[in-house]
């Protein structure tokens, strides 16, 4: 009888462990294209493929077919390059770069896999994460874009950090420092090689990622809101060089600006290291002498054919890409009705939040500047706020400088008396502001009143904070029913 008894709790059990064996038979070929590239005829990169497997194993039973071949150009036969046409971006015409590195990745990185890098918002096949080590999280693939460097580039002091970041961890120290306090016992300088893996990153992504029309590059504190971006790259033929993101210069050369996140067409990468597969080897000096990657990236695009800019390569760029993070932002009447396309200098917490206001956003219409202030500013700027800066800095009026000081040009827009008086008190300075028609915030400290026409959130001292016993009381305002006539 006991017999019988056991064997009838057996079968559900049998029925349950064959279920969940087929289910890893059926799931695992997914599992292992995380974050592969496409494979290409004579097996490139074996070594991700390798990683893949041995995390894939773990949980599969030993038939599982671990370690076989991602089927080809499964996802772009849909899509023919050549039928393409400009209006519409698909998932797979775009590979998502993630550059992170070994510093700070398990810092800032983190986030992004259950946001940004979510199978819901972007297919892991469209995915690649770089960093200067080789790792694995789960089922991510972290590629070190400087493993082919020279040995002689390697031995430099530059790549100390190269070094040293798995010495620290193979004797218990870890290597997470992201200029965090707490920190204090990772290698330093995490930044220094950072500015080697632009060429070599954007080398490899273009050559295991050739049906990619557009490469989006984005770092590790930055937020892109993919969907608008998608939008916006309909506006362009990804067949012709084009270089977009957000304006910077530094030593001659135009560039986008890393931080801010910016986008490659495959026919810039054609056009550039397509030609030339020389590119890292030819700037390796240049960039030992320079500071940034970014711009080192910019000069080799310049150098080969390919300018930055919104108008084939007109060096412009008018807004979308923010080298900065939403409460800095000044939003204006010229951004306001443009999509938002990225933050950056984000913290974990602003991802999240980014990510959560974009899954709620019906991409129908695009997310613009507005949009986004409406949500997530508008809230926090209602009212006046004490031991609060809202950065306001168009105009400055103090006791110093008030008879001569600087005020809008056509003089029916204001009120010069009330204009002189505003550095006398909080209110003074808000009917300043209100008496100004373009007036839209207002900052006031001692006897400084400063007024502005853009709208920023800005920054305050927490009650308990310590700033408050050391620093003067910033009092901010906003006059947020004007912004109603800005409109799109
Ligand atoms: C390094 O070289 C190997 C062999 O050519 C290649 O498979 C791999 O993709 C390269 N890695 C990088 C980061 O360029």
């Amino acid at each position: 009888m006991a017999v019988t008894y056991r064997n009838n709790r057996l079968v559900p059990a049998v029925i349950i462990a064959t279920c969940i064996v087929l289910i890893f038979l059926l799931i695992d070929p997914t599992v292992e294209n995380f974050g592969n590239p496409i494979p290409k005829a004579g097996g490139r990169d074996e070594t991700h493929a390798g990683t893949h497997s041995t995390a894939a194993q773990a949980g599969t039973p030993p038939t599982a077919p671990t370690g076989e071949p991602k089927p080809q150009g499964s996802h772009s036969d849909s899509h023919p390059q050549h039928s393409a046409t400009p209006d519409r971006i698909e998932e797979d015409d775009v590979l998502l770069i993630m550059k992170t590195g070994g510093t700070s990745m398990w810092k800032r990185l983190l986030v992004h896999l259950t946001t940004t890098l979510s199978a819901t918002r972007i297919s892991p096949s469209n995915i690649v994460i770089y960093s200067d080590n080789a790792e694995t999280i789960g089922p991510f693939t972290v590629i070190d874009a400087l493993a082919n460097m020279t040995d002689a580039a390697k031995r430099s002091s530059d790549f100390d950090v190269y070094r040293q970041q798995s010495e620290y961890v193979d004797y218990n120290f870890y290597s997470e420092a992201a200029g965090v306090d707490g920190d204090d016992w990772g290698p330093v300088g995490g930044w220094i090689i950072d500015k080697y893996k632009f060429l070599p990153l954007m080398q490899h992504a273009g050559q295991n990622w050739p049906r990619a029309k557009w490469y989006i590059y984005m770092e590790d504190d930055a937020y892109l809101f993919l969907p608008n971006i998608r939008k916006f790259l309909a506006g362009f033929d990804w067949r012709k060089a084009h270089y977009l993101g957000s304006y910077a210069a530094k030593s001659d050369a135009v560039f986008a600006h890393g931080g801010a996140g910016f986008v490659l067409s495959r026919g810039a990468w054609e056009e550039s290291f397509g030609k030339n597969h020389n590119l890292v080897e030819e700037y390796h000096d240049y960039v030992a002498k320079h500071c940034c990657g970014d711009q080192v990236l910019g000069l080799a695009l310049r150098d080969n054919g390919v300018r930055f800019g919104e108008n084939g390569g007109d060096e412009k760029f008018t807004w979308g890409f923010n080298p900065i993070v939403h409460w800095r932002f000044a939003f204006s009447r010229s951004n306001w009705c443009h999509p938002l396309l990225s933050w950056h200098k984000v913290h974990n917490r602003d991802v999240a939040r980014y990510f959560e206001l974009e899954r709620r956003w019906d991409f129908d219409s695009p997310l613009l500047y507005r949009d986004f202030f409406r949500s997530v500013v508008l809230p926090q700027v209602q009212k006046n706020a004490q031991w609060w800066d809202n950065m306001a800095g168009l105009y400055e009026v103090s006791s110093a400088n008030k008879e001569w000081a600087t005020a809008p040009k056509d003089s029916s827009t204001y009120d010069a008396a009330v204009w002189k008086k505003s550095w006398t008190s909080v209110e003074a300075c808000e009917a300043a502001c209100r008496a100004w028609s373009d007036c839209v915030m207002w900052s006031f400290v001692e006897d400084l009143c400063k007024m502005d026409d853009k709208v920023i959130m800005g920054q305050g001292y927490a009650p308990s904070m310590p700033q408050r016993k050391t620093s003067l009381m910033h009092t901010s305002g906003w006059i947020t029913d004007r912004l109603e006539s800005w409109t799109c």
